[in-house]
Protein backbone atom coordinates (compact mmCIF):
# COMPACT_ATOMS: atom_id res chain seq x y z
CA UNK A 1 0.00 0.00 0.00
CA UNK A 2 2.88 2.78 0.56
CA UNK A 3 3.94 2.68 -3.25
CA UNK A 4 5.71 5.96 -3.35
CA UNK A 5 5.17 5.40 -7.22
CA UNK A 6 2.01 6.26 -7.25
CA UNK A 7 0.26 8.83 -8.76
CA UNK A 8 1.08 12.64 -7.45
CA UNK A 9 0.10 15.68 -7.61
CA UNK A 10 2.63 18.58 -9.29
CA UNK A 11 -0.01 21.07 -10.53
CA UNK A 12 -2.40 22.52 -8.08
CA UNK A 13 -4.14 24.97 -8.29
CA UNK A 14 -4.45 26.23 -4.90
CA UNK A 15 -1.33 24.47 -3.22
CA UNK A 16 2.27 24.30 -4.26
CA UNK A 17 4.01 21.41 -3.12
CA UNK A 18 7.92 21.87 -2.27
CA UNK A 19 10.40 20.50 -4.64
CA UNK A 20 9.37 16.68 -4.44
CA UNK A 21 10.67 16.30 -0.95
CA UNK A 22 9.19 13.35 0.17
CA UNK A 23 7.87 13.76 4.05
CA UNK A 24 6.29 11.11 6.27
CA UNK A 25 2.93 12.11 7.94
CA UNK A 26 0.77 9.83 10.04
CA UNK A 27 -2.33 8.11 8.87
CA UNK A 28 -4.23 6.04 11.99
CA UNK A 29 -0.64 5.28 13.91
CA UNK A 30 1.01 4.43 10.39
CA UNK A 31 3.37 6.32 9.08
CA UNK A 32 2.66 7.40 5.42
CA UNK A 33 5.19 8.97 2.87
CA UNK A 34 4.21 12.39 1.73
CA UNK A 35 5.44 15.35 -0.96
CA UNK A 36 5.88 18.35 1.37
CA UNK A 37 3.26 20.85 0.78
CA UNK A 38 0.79 18.24 -1.73
CA UNK A 39 -3.04 17.76 -0.60
CA UNK A 40 -3.10 15.36 2.35
CA UNK A 41 -5.70 13.79 0.54
CA UNK A 42 -3.08 13.36 -2.61
CA UNK A 43 -1.06 11.67 -0.50
CA UNK A 44 -3.23 9.26 1.11
CA UNK A 45 -4.63 7.99 -2.48
CA UNK A 46 -0.88 7.69 -3.84
CA UNK A 47 -0.29 5.03 -1.04
CA UNK A 48 -3.88 3.33 -2.30
CA UNK A 49 -5.89 4.21 0.58
CA UNK A 50 -9.39 5.29 -1.08
CA UNK A 51 -12.00 5.83 1.66
CA UNK A 52 -11.36 8.96 3.84
CA UNK A 53 -14.18 8.75 6.05
CA UNK A 54 -17.49 6.96 6.78
CA UNK A 55 -21.12 8.71 6.53
CA UNK A 56 -22.51 9.12 9.93
CA UNK A 57 -25.70 7.60 9.55
CA UNK A 58 -25.61 4.63 6.87
CA UNK A 59 -21.42 4.41 6.99
CA UNK A 60 -21.11 4.87 3.50
CA UNK A 61 -17.70 5.51 2.34
CA UNK A 62 -16.41 8.68 1.03
CA UNK A 63 -13.30 9.51 -0.83
CA UNK A 64 -12.37 12.49 -2.96
CA UNK A 65 -15.14 14.49 -5.07
CA UNK A 66 -14.17 18.00 -5.46
CA UNK A 67 -11.08 17.83 -4.87
CA UNK A 68 -11.27 21.62 -4.79
CA UNK A 69 -12.69 22.61 -0.52
CA UNK A 70 -16.27 22.79 -2.00
CA UNK A 71 -17.84 19.86 -0.27
CA UNK A 72 -17.04 17.18 2.48
CA UNK A 73 -16.44 14.19 1.69
CA UNK A 74 -12.71 14.42 2.11
CA UNK A 75 -12.49 15.68 5.53
CA UNK A 76 -10.66 13.97 8.26
CA UNK A 77 -8.84 15.11 11.80
CA UNK A 78 -5.81 16.92 11.68
CA UNK A 79 -3.34 17.80 14.00
CA UNK A 80 -6.76 17.23 16.52
CA UNK A 81 -8.88 19.65 14.21
CA UNK A 82 -12.08 18.11 13.33
CA UNK A 83 -13.34 18.74 9.81
CA UNK A 84 -10.41 19.41 8.13
CA UNK A 85 -10.97 19.38 4.04
CA UNK A 86 -8.16 17.07 3.25
CA UNK A 87 -7.80 18.13 -0.57
CA UNK A 88 -6.54 21.49 -0.09
CA UNK A 89 -5.08 21.51 3.30
CA UNK A 90 -0.81 21.11 2.27
CA UNK A 91 1.03 17.86 4.18
CA UNK A 92 3.76 18.65 6.23
CA UNK A 93 6.34 17.09 8.09
CA UNK A 94 4.91 15.28 11.11
CA UNK A 95 1.37 15.71 10.67
CA UNK A 96 -1.24 13.54 12.34
CA UNK A 97 -4.37 12.40 10.72
CA UNK A 98 -6.71 10.75 11.92
CA UNK A 99 -10.27 8.46 9.67
CA UNK A 100 -13.07 10.56 11.72
CA UNK A 101 -14.95 8.03 14.25
CA UNK A 102 -18.51 7.25 12.88
CA UNK A 103 -20.21 9.56 16.30
CA UNK A 104 -23.82 8.20 16.77
CA UNK A 105 -23.32 4.96 14.39
CA UNK A 106 -24.88 2.03 15.00
S1 LIG B 1 -13.05 16.47 -1.96
FE1 LIG B 1 -14.53 18.04 -1.78
S2 LIG B 1 -13.77 19.34 -0.20
FE2 LIG B 1 -12.22 17.85 -0.50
Amino acid sequence: MNDMSGMRVNNHPILHPQDGRFITICLDGQPLPAVEGEPIAAAIYAAGYRVLRRTRRRGDPRGIFCALGHCTDCTMEVDGVSNVRTCITPAAPGMQIRTPEREGAQ
